[in-house]
């Protein structure tokens, strides 16, 4: 018995001590939120916190533990998030201006706006948590293939657009939203794609966008090469272009 117990008490200390995924150190295991973490409207900073690359709570994120993080995980570029962490840290409610709740990113009108591929508009009263019904027509179009082109990608958002016109009678949608709409896009292109020609895995970006996980399961690795700010302005011009 004592044995037993002095093993696990090795074993535990052994990964703790090397950041082996489980018991603690670089624990990066996919876990899901609890009832009092907070999440936010955007997947990929949710998969971040369920993967404890951010904080697994969602509370008190600082501006560089969402820089970091993206760049860890993802190879995405500081120079090419810090600016919309930043941002996203406007809509604040810590009490410091330099941390956020995930939560807080909901605030509309800042970063969140309408026509949201995978969350219903503010006006019908949930703007945060992902949405089957909203998400199912948008990824009839996304995943009918094994890669998401650019003009898939396109076509998925001119879906959603004319819904949501339908839906929504107080739509609010203007060209800095459809903008920030196309980085969205964008950045699931490049960080799920090869390089800024799109073909993303669709496995892999319904795996972020349904589970808020990060599909390593599934085979995917941080990109080699860093995603430029560059990147994804250009895989962005190419959606608007498509459009
Ligand atoms: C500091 C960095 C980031 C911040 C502060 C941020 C924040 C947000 C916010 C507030 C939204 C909601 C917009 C809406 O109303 O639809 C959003 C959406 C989105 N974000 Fe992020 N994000 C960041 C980085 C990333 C990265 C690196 C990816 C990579 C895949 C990503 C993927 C997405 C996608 C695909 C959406 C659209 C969701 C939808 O339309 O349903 N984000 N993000």
């Amino acid at each position: 018995m004592h044995l037993k117990i002095a093993i696990v008490l090795a074993m535990v200390s052994s990964n703790v001590a090397y950041g082996l995924p489980g018991l603690g150190g670089n624990d990066h295991e996919f876990r899901k939120p609890g009832p009092n973490d907070y999440r936010s409207p955007c997947p990929m900073l949710n998969a971040l916190a369920n993967h404890g690359y951010l904080p697994r709570n969602g509370h008190n994120v600082s501006i560089d533990q969402l820089v970091n993080a993206l760049d860890e995980a993802l190879n995405v570029s500081p120079l090419s998030t810090r600016p919309v962490a930043e941002l996203g840290a406007t809509t604040s409610t810590t009490g410091n201006p330099t941390t956020l709740h995930l939560k807080d990113l909901a605030k509309h009108g800042v970063i969140e706006h309408d026509v949201s591929l995978s969350r219903n508009d503010i006006y019908f009263g949930n703007n945060l948590a992902f949405n089957p019904k909203i998400f199912a027509p948008v990824a009839k179009i996304l995943f009918a293939r094994d890669k998401i082109s650019i003009e898939t990608a396109a076509k998925a958002r001119r879906a959603r657009i004319t819904a949501a016109a339908a839906a929504n009678p107080t739509l609010n949608f203007t060209t800095s939203e459809d903008r920030f709409s196309q980085f969205e896009s964008a950045l699931y292109l490049g960080v799920f794609g090869t390089g800024t020609e799109g073909n993303a895995k669709s496995r892999w970006v319904e795996v972020m966008f349904r589970e808020e996980r990060i599909p390593y399961k599934e085979g995917f690795k941080r990109s080699a090469v860093v995603i430029t700010n560059q990147d994804i302005v250009d895989l962005a011009d190419k959606v608007a272009a498509a459009a």
